[in-house]
């Protein structure tokens, strides 16, 4: 294994940021020494990472049929919804594994609306990542302007997969995109699960109390979140929101914990982590998200070293 260091510029002096390539790595176990960003497929990795070490899990999978991100392996391009599903029921499966007894899992994930069998999406220039080329056909079943359902049918099928469903939790986007629809109300929310793996677990309740309207006083966390979406400049995709994560983490983990995101894209799991102490372990599978994640953290750590295994 050759270690490369690099000193991004304008950089603290905080701590270390490690980047494995571990799409070629064969040792069994990935060890978690600090921070990481793990380059390769979800499935794969998480095959590797130690049982029971992580406290929490934050993520947003790529949507059915939404994106293209120009990369074999990718999620998100199945021919049927039921497939779909399927691969993330697998994949969250063995990040159940990954996960302490104790710890939660928070799931946010987009709905859509069949296509009408029109087939293609035009590109878009100023938005390569959404450019499809195919779209996916009507699932059985749906009509044509049927809304999927994707996000229920998810939290169901992970029910059903032994996960604890504990609360569905609404993000309301105040800054939602108009819609040109005169049929339908405008969306302007997505869905955020709460998922546990066991009657008890991990919430710290306290630390994401929100204000009473009437005299303001401290009252338990309500279940619709407005949170304003926000563009990440480098990304070509929807990045989280830090304001819909940071409640995620508090309530799911304790200071130098370890939080996972599976499909970490642009980092924003890295970032909130990384301003509330705690580690993080985001995997990601196209190199140049790998590089805008580093480069986004690289402003909050002292150094990024890159662990490529490639050159071994
Ligand atoms: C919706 S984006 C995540 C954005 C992220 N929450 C953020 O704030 O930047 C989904 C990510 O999943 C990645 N992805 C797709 N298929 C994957 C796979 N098989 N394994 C790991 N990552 C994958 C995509 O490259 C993309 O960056």
């Amino acid at each position: 294994m050759r270690t490369v260091d690099r000193y991004p510029e304008g950089a603290g002096a905080e701590g270390v940021l490690a980047i494995h390539d571990a799409r070629t790595v064969t040792p069994p176990e990935i060890v978690l020494q600090g921070s990481m960003i793990l380059l390769g497929d979800a499935q794969r990795i998480l095959e590797r990472l130690p049982t029971a070490s992580v406290r929490c899990a934050v993520t947003s999978p790529p949507y059915w049929g939404l994106r293209d991100y120009g990369i074999a392996g990718q999620i998100g391009l199945e021919a049927t919804l039921p497939q779909y599903i399927n691969r993330l029921v697998t994949v969250f499966r063995e990040m159940r594994r990954v996960l302490r007894p104790d710890g939660t899992f928070w799931l946010n994930i987009g709905d859509g609306y069949t296509s009408g069998n029109r087939g293609w999406r035009a590109p878009d220039k100023k938005n390569p990542a959404r450019a499809m080329s195919v779209r996916p056909d009507t699932p059985e079943g749906l009509k044509p302007k049927d809304l999927l359902g994707v996000p229920w049918r998810m939290a169901f099928a992970l029910q059903q997969d032994g996960w604890f469903l504990r609360s569905d939790i609404v993000w309301e986007k105040p800054n939602a995109m108009p819609e040109s629809v005169k049929d339908r109300p405008t969306r302007s929310h997505e869905y955020l699960f709460l998922f546990s793996q066991r009657e008890d677990y991990y919430y710290d309740h306290l630390a994401i109390q929100e204000k009473s309207d009437g005299d303001g006083r401290p009252r338990n966390r309500r279940s619709v979140w407005g949170v304003n979406t926000e563009p990440c400049r480098e990304a070509h995709f929807a990045t989280f929101p830090p304001a819909l994560v940071e409640p995620c983490i508090l309530a799911g983990s304790a200071k130098d914990d370890y939080v996972l995101d599976p499909f970490f894209g642009a980092g924003t799991v890295g970032v909130v982590c990384q301003r509330r102490g705690r580690q993080f372990v985001g995997i990601e599978l196209h190199p140049d998200y790998v590089n805008i994640a580093a480069r986004r953290l690289a402003n909050l750590f002292a150094k990024v070293t890159t662990h490529d295994y490639h050159a071994a």
